[in-house]
């Protein structure tokens, strides 16, 4: 399946415009002539709108599916994203080990309120830096006390953990993780870190949560990792991954899935949220089943992955030759970012400001990203390619004006 554009109003991109989103309904805006390599989100022309709409529609109309749904998911939609996973990773992924969830976000607190819940005292979460903000903040509210680790180019630096665990005393109840792709730095936790995070999660009794928003998104010719949960032979479990439909498919589906072992997934279902409300978004559920089982979410990804690659490399080229003096600290195999680095003495909040007034670009600087003001998140999926190397255009632009500035 080929890509298509899609034509909406709003949110469109035609020869004469650019990639822009500007409606009542999305979270964050972009307007008509902002580049904006801030958002981590597909543009709207790599949302599949049309699957959606021709989906069959036989689960959706059988009037039990508008009662409270299943507490784990209903079995069948389970066994969907279980053979889907499978293919997509080579590892057998059963439905008993799976539980639908409304995306990651909802699963980091799904998952953080029952550890919190269960905690004698204020518990304690390992999370990287750099990482995804937005979920630390989600952990501290469920009352969580954050540490953190650095991340290198094996992805969490687990010794870090075991000097925290073993020389500090420190006592987690949950190491946050993004194994594959991280974001923001776009790398892949090593085989090596992954058997030693686990050991120590079974030494010192702690939960891994893996969040793997980013797992499927290899390019096209890499491998795509296996799930961290699939390396978890312990009998009771103590990895729960996490994966969502919103960065291969659509945010707004809030749809997502955890993978355990069947013990941590009964652990889950007790859940307070779920014993009240039953499972978590059965409609959406029943709504993408048919474009999994007949093949179109597969098709869809692949095209997904190639031009996502495609705009990586633009990315890629755009900064070796028009900003070679932004350093690309990492070589992304997937995902959704290049992670850079400014010169030592300069601060990326003050030349995203510069970049935004005057040049109408927007990035991500690395103090959104748990990290230090020199370093910058730079998202290739949001906008073409050709936008993206107008974008760099512009970013070079802006970053002369600010170097001379501080001459
Ligand atoms: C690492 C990571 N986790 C979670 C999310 C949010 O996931 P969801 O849309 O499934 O809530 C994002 C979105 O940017 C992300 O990058």
């Amino acid at each position: 399946m080929k890509l298509s554009l899609q034509t909406q109003n709003k949110t469109t991109k035609t020869a004469e415009t650019m990639t822009y989103q500007d409606s009542e309904y999305v979270q964050l805006p972009v307007p008509e002539g902002i580049y904006d390599l801030n958002v981590g989100q597909p543009s709207p022309q790599l949302l599949p709108m049309d699957l959606l709409y021709s989906a069959d529609n036989t689960h959706i109309s059988d009037p039990t599916f508008l009662q409270y749904g299943n507490q784990q998911g209903y079995l069948t939609f389970r066994k969907a994203v279980g053979s889907f996973l499978s293919a997509e990773t080579g590892d057998a992924v059963s439905a008993d080990e799976l539980l639908i969830t409304a995306g990651n976000s909802g699963a980091i607190l799904l998952i953080g309120t029952r550890i919190a819940a269960e905690s004698k005292t204020r518990p304690l979460a390992i999370v990287e830096s750099p990482t995804y903000q937005w979920a630390v903040n989600v952990l501290e509210g469920c009352g969580f006390d954050i540490m953190t680790v650095p991340v290198d180019d094996e992805g969490m630096v687990v010794d870090e953990v075991e000097r925290l665990v073993v020389e500090e005393n420190a006592r987690p109840a949950l190491v946050l993780t993004i194994p594959s792709h991280q974001n923001p730095t776009s790398v892949t936790l090593s085989t090596p870190r992954r058997q030693k995070l686990i050991q120590l999660a079974i030494d010192h009794d702690f939960k891994i949560l893996a969040d793997e928003a980013y797992q499927l998104l290899s390019f096209p010719d890499g491998r795509v990792d296996s799930s961290l949960a699939t390396s978890d032979t312990t009998e009771q479990g103590v990895v729960l991954t996490i994966g969502t439909f919103s960065k291969i498919f659509a945010p707004a589906l809030r749809l997502g899935w955890v993978q355990a072992n069947p013990h941590l997934i009964a652990w889950l279902v007790k859940h307070p949220l779920l014993v009240s409300g039953g499972g978590l978004n059965p409609i959406m559920a029943g709504w993408l089943e048919p474009v999994i089982t007949d093949g179109s979410l597969e098709t869809w990804l692949a095209g997904l992955r190639k031009e996502l690659f495609d705009r990586y490399v633009c990315l890629r080229n755009a900064l070796q030759t028009k900003l070679p003096q932004i350093e690309m600290v990492t070589t992304p195999q997937g995902g959704y970012y290049i992670w850079c680095r400014l010169p030592a003495h300069m601060d990326s909040e003050a030349l995203r400001v510069l970049a935004f007034d005057k040049y109408k670009v927007n990035f991500r600087p690395g103090i959104q990203c748990n990290t230090s003001p020199d370093y910058l998140r730079l998202c290739f999926a949001f906008h073409t390619s050709e936008e993206i190397e107008q974008a760099i255009d512009l970013l070079a632009s802006a970053y002369d004006e600010y170097a001379n500035g501080l001459a």
